[in-house]
């Protein structure tokens, strides 16, 4: 019973806090407005997603809240006050930044992240764990995407700015996980609404390592997997800010099965002009073509391998299935 209570005293205190945010970015010389305007987001988006502004105060939400009525206990259970160091005050967790508000499934607002407007560390600065907030079980967005599932698919970005630059673009079936490292609980909860994702991680090294985790965790749920492909770009929020949300559809469309796409980052590893990386990368690729099911997948990738490879057929297919292989 009190558990409730408390529950419902920090859902205000969250709605309050986006509501104060969202307020202090009026005005169109507003830093954090400027910023979000920079990026390319449009007041209709900006206030979709109730994004909003921390000021440069150590203490204006905190005054704001306690002479709402909140006790300073409370707002430090929601996670937007802190203690100071010597223990005597408390003041905002969440200063000069811009705020995206953190919704669960049903819409409510349960934390934020706060984003810095210039390069400074840490650029994005969430809400602690609390009562309502974890985030190993959360998923940015799902409350918006899971009315707007298309094919049966949920795409899955890295951060906010990608869901949301997505959104504007009219791509509503966006989820991010907030950050690199996908949980189970995240990919359960994906299952609950559709049978397929299309990873669409980063480019860089941190988002392909991700990637290869978070395909696997998608497996073990048994989802239908496919990965995006971005060719340049740094991650999907700056590829259909410069391609264009045509060009982006397209990239959909293309994107790469689990296994090609295992495939495809063995054969960046190795030079296949050179006789002994192309049988390194034919053993490779014979362990991963092992674990498929599927006889026709299986003929399709060994058939596509043997060709990049000049090594036959029938050797990859002793390869795989042992010495003893005989094709009938
Ligand atoms: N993230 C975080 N803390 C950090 C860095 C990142 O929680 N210090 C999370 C955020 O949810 C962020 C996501 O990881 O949105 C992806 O991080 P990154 O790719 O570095 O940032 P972007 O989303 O691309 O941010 P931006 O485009 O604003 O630079
Ligand atoms: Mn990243
Ligand atoms: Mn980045
Ligand atoms: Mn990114
Ligand atoms: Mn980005």
């Amino acid at each position: 019973k009190q558990n409730i209570n408390k529950k419902q005293k920090l859902y205000q205190i969250n709605l309050d806090a986006a509501r104060y945010f969202f307020k202090s970015m009026s005005g169109s010389n507003n830093n954090g407005y400027k910023y979000l305007k920079d990026r390319g987001l449009d007041d209709k988006t900006i206030k979709y997603f109730g994004l909003g502004f921390a000021k440069n105060d150590w203490n204006d939400l905190n005054n704001y809240l306690l002479q709402k009525g909140y006790e300073q206990q409370d707002l430090i259970d929601s996670g937007l006050a802190i203690q100071t160091k010597n223990k005597k005050n408390y003041i905002n967790r969440f200063k000069n930044r811009v705020m995206f508000p953190i919704f669960d499934q049903r819409g409510k607002v349960i934390a934020f992240g706060g984003r810095v407007l210039d390069h400074s560390l840490p650029k994005y600065l969430n809400s602690s764990e609390t009562m309502l907030f974890n985030k190993r079980k959360n998923l940015y967005a799902l409350n918006f995407a899971k009315k707007n599932i298309k094919n049966d698919t949920l795409i899955v970005v890295e951060g906010y700015m990608d869901v949301i630059s997505l959104f504007q673009y009219g791509i509503k079936n966006v989820v991010a996980s907030l950050g690199t490292a996908l949980t189970v609980e995240q990919a359960k909860l994906i299952k609950k609404y559709v049978n397929k994702v299309i990873v669409a991680y980063d480019n860089d090294e941190a988002g392909i390592n991700a990637t290869l985790k978070a395909v696997e965790i998608f497996n073990e749920v048994k989802l239908n997997i496919k990965v995006l492909n971005l060719g340049k770009a740094k991650d999907p929020d700056e590829y259909i800010r410069k391609e264009g949300v045509d060009k982006f559809n397209i990239l959909l469309k293309n994107s790469i099965p689990l296994l090609q796409f295992k495939i495809d980052i063995l054969k960046k590893k190795y030079d296949l002009n050179n006789d002994q990386d192309r049988l390194l990368f034919t053993k490779n690729v014979a362990n991963i073509i092992k674990n498929i099911k599927s006889p026709i997948e299986v003929e399709y990738y060994i058939n596509k391998i043997s060709k990049e490879t000049n090594i036959s057929i029938d050797a990859i297919n002793s390869e795989i299935y042992g010495k003893y292989y005989k094709k009938n």
